[in-house]
């Protein structure tokens, strides 16, 4: 099977730190996959380069057939992304504002009002959707993002700390739409979080990386196994050489 997205000893350097070091990623068409790691691991500087946003120091990458430097408005075309810190247009509604991204992305005028009215009713801003984004709330604005990131019914969905600002129903609403996303047969969608749970019920296959450097790789079967542990909370800390505070405390039993 061709892979959606490719990275060749990607890297990217921002002065002395090295953000993301010869990164090697290899996923397949439709799958859900999850990086994870710790704050400043390279998780949102790998999709921004994945997303042409910024450019790699060295190494390749595809997406789609892409090449990232090369063709960036053809991976833009049919990646949606959610940025970790969007910027919305405060002096816009929420209709205005999707009706723009929208348009940007040229999807037809009678199409796009039904997608912007089946969101707003998935996304429960019913009510809400004519009001100014200013006067939104965090959540709320997350959810007006995460619709801009999908209002093109992109191929690639890049999803960086999706579930950020949620309260817990709204969280449990965008993984339940990640998991419909997914179902849909050409649908590829990239996902970085710190939500183990989350990346445990959503991800086919889940790299995790420390330092810029992808650690383990593969489902989350494979990691418990190589890890020798029970579950992918333990496998996780266990890669980052930590330990769960209830095994911390032991001695207090
Ligand atoms: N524009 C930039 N200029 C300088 N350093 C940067 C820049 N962007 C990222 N970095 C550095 O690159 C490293 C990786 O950052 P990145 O934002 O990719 O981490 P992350 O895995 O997304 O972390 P988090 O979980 O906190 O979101 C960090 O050391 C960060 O300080
Ligand atoms: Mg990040």
């Amino acid at each position: 099977m061709q892979n959606i997205i490719q990275t060749e000893h990607l890297t990217k350097k921002f002065g002395k730190i090295i953000a993301v070091d010869n990164l090697d990623l290899e996923i397949p068409h439709g799958v859900t996959f999850g990086l994870l790691g710790p704050n400043g691991a390279g998780k949102t500087t790998t999709v921004r380069i994945l997303n042409a946003i910024i450019k790699p120091t060295s190494g390749k990458a595809k997406v789609n057939g892409y090449d990232i430097q090369k063709d960036q408005k053809k991976v833009k075309s049919i990646s949606g992304f959610l940025p970790e810190s969007p910027g919305l247009y405060d002096k816009l509604t929420c209709v205005e504002f999707l009706e723009f991204i929208g348009e940007l992305y040229s999807v037809p005028s009678a199409i796009l009002k039904e997608r912007i009215y089946e969101l707003i009713e998935l996304f429960e801003l019913k009510g809400r959707e004519n009001d100014l984004l200013e006067g939104y709330s965090r959540g709320m604005k997350q959810k007006v993002c995460l619709m801009s990131a999908i209002i093109h019914d992109p191929k690639v969905i890049f999803l960086d700390e999706p579930t950020s600002n949620l309260d817990p129903e709204a969280s449990l609403m965008v993984r339940d739409m990640i998991q419909q996303l997914a179902k849909k047969a050409d649908k590829t969608i990239f996902l970085c979080t710190h939500l183990l749970k989350h990346a445990e019920d959503l991800c086919d296959i889940i790299g995790i990386i420390k330092e810029g450097k992808l650690v383990i790789e593969g489902d989350t079967k494979k990691i418990i196994e190589e890890t020798d542990t029970k579950d992918l909370e333990q496998a996780y800390l266990k890669i980052m050489g930590k330990v769960r505070e209830e095994d911390l405390l032991g001695w207090r039993k």
